[in-house]
């Protein structure tokens, strides 16, 4: 047989010519340090900041320290398998989290991975766990009103929808209790809500869990746990990954309401993160851009323009504080990023005021103008009467004497601070806060006895509920208050009928 040589040639012009100069490397560095959640490598040099990178055992990690040398990496997930020696690989691509509907419902770690037993969670979505915050022109001034439920916020500190608030308070002051019950509140209103657990003890968050469930609340729920022995890097990513879920919804045109409990230990954990990185340490030993830890995820919540199709993001970061400090490094930093705090006292908290709100230092900056006009009405006499009660209280126990007006501004306020009171899980609907309000602030409950107001207040939604409808479905629906005639009239009725306990 004879070979050609034109066909020799021609056969190899056609490769020529199908020949791409393209060679695919993957960078791959090598590992020189590995401890405590972190991990240096070198030969990444061209590494992009927040890159997932892969080690030899398949572990993932995210490039933070770009240095001459070395990358500094963060673990994510055990570090027990890494060597040094080890190879680590880069994959192009930043750190993203599974989002979307396939969520609902479930509990996940912050890689998006369930851990409630339920199975594998079908979604092809993802989105990069840090995000660019909503601009100036993407947004709008918040108009709808985020109900909790819980009177003593609905009224003296309301909640818009796209609003950030914080919820300050010592340990065990009821700030768990209130994110669940707000989240409970949240059935049939159209929101999403997301609960991110930041190094809370799994055996708690299971309990949560099953309150949630017990109230049909995990069906629009989803729960996003980091638990305190998972390494600081989740604990760090937990709240970025439930802003990045909740972000999916929100430029759908939902509503979201997401909860980081709390901040304090996330922010413990990115200390700890950043002194193993060798990062130089701050005041409290935290590293330089903790203000921006917080800052650049709490302007993630937003309310969005309509063009954008008018999602929204509400945001409840917590903060533990230690007695009664607000004035310590990380709770002036949120206090000053937030629209507003919520104050949980403990003095209060432990006399049996619960929910523990300090209706002096808690405000609401922007909530206000999203309040339903009823309830504006109702309540805009409510934080004078709490602080001048607040006031004269201490006077009081001196006690004799006291002129008329001040006893009737002390019967006043013992009962607005007696109708602020609220067990656990019962959320009230805003027309029944705005029907008990609407009779403490005209005097209805003055003559009824403090210890009886619990039951008084049970009684009249009683009434309502069996009698006038039609008010309370007025208040729901137009939201403004209704012909005060009507209303005086059927809480005068009431009143004839109510029978205080026999004691
Ligand atoms: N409104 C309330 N009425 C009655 N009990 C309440 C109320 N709010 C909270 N509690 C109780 O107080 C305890 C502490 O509440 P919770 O766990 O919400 O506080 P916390 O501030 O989140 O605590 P931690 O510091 O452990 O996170 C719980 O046992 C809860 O049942
Ligand atoms: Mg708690």
């Amino acid at each position: 047989m004879s070979i050609k040589a034109e066909e020799i040639s021609a056969l190899i012009k056609q490769q020529l010519a199908n020949y791409k100069d393209e060679l695919t490397v993957d960078e791959v560095g090598t590992v020189t340090y590995v401890g405590d959640g972190v991990a240096r490598a070198n030969g990444l040099d061209n590494a992009l900041s927040g890159e997932l990178l892969q080690f030899e055992d398949g572990t993932y990690g995210m490039a933070q320290n770009l240095e001459a040398n070395d990358v500094g990496i963060v673990v994510l997930g055990s570090f027990k398998g890494i060597r040094e020696g080890d190879t680590v690989k880069r994959t192009g691509r930043i750190m993203e989290v599974p989002v979307g509907d396939a969520l609902i419902g479930r509990v996940v770690n912050p890689l998006g991975q369930p851990i409630d037993g339920l199975g594998e969670i079908k979604t092809d979505k993802t989105r990069p766990v840090e995000h660019k915050a909503p601009g100036v022109m993407d947004r709008q001034s918040v108009t709808e009103p985020l109900q909790t439920g819980i009177k003593a916020i609905d009224a003296l500190v309301p909640i818009g929808r796209g609003q950030r608030e914080l919820v300050i308070g010592d340990r065990k002051t009821g700030k768990t209790s209130i994110a669940i019950d707000t989240i409970i509140n949240q059935k049939g209103q159209g929101m999403i809500c997301i609960y991110v657990a930041i190094g809370q003890k799994e055996s708690t968050v299971r309990t949560q869990v099953e309150t949630l469930r017990k109230y049909g609340a995990m069906d629009y729920t989803i729960v996003v746990s980091a638990g305190p022995s998972s390494p600081a890097p989740l604990l760090w990513l937990a709240p970025y990954a439930g802003a990045a879920m909740g972000e999916e919804f929100m430029f759908n045109g939902k509503h979201v309401l997401i909860v980081y409990d709390d901040l304090s230990k996330q922010a413990d954990a990115y200390r700890e993160l950043s002194l193993i990185l060798r990062r130089p340490p701050g005041r409290e030993a935290y590293p330089g851009d903790v203000f921006y830890l917080h800052s650049r995820l709490l302007e993630r919540a937003a309310k969005l323009s309509d063009e954008l199709g008018g999602g929204s993001m509400t945001a409840l970061p917590f903060i533990e504080t230690k007695a009664g400090d607000v004035s310590a490094y990380i709770p002036t930093n949120v206090i000053s990023i937030t629209d507003g705090q919520i104050f949980l006292d403990s003095d209060n908290f432990y006399s049996g005021v619960r929910p523990a709100i300090d209706a002096g230092t808690s405000v609401s900056r922007v909530g206000g103008d999203a309040q339903i006009k009823a309830m504006k009405k109702v309540a805009g006499t409510l934080r004078l009467d709490l602080s001048s009660y607040r006031e004269l209280e201490s006077f009081a126990q001196f006690g004799s004497d006291l002129d008329e007006a001040t006893q009737a501004k002390l019967n006043r306020g013992r009962r607005t601070v007696e109708v602020l009171k609220q067990p656990l899980h019962k959320p009230l609907p805003v027309e029944k806060q705005v029907v008990i309000l609407y009779a403490l602030t005209h005097g209805y409950l003055d003559s009824v006895a403090v210890d009886d107001i619990l039951a008084y207040q049970d009684s009249l939604f009683d009434f309502f509920d069996n009698n006038y409808k039609d008010l309370l479905d007025e208040i729901k629906t137009t939201g403004k208050l209704p012909d005060t005639e009507k209303l005086d009239a059927a809480i005068s009725e009431f009143a004839e009928t109510f029978q205080p306990s026999a004691e």
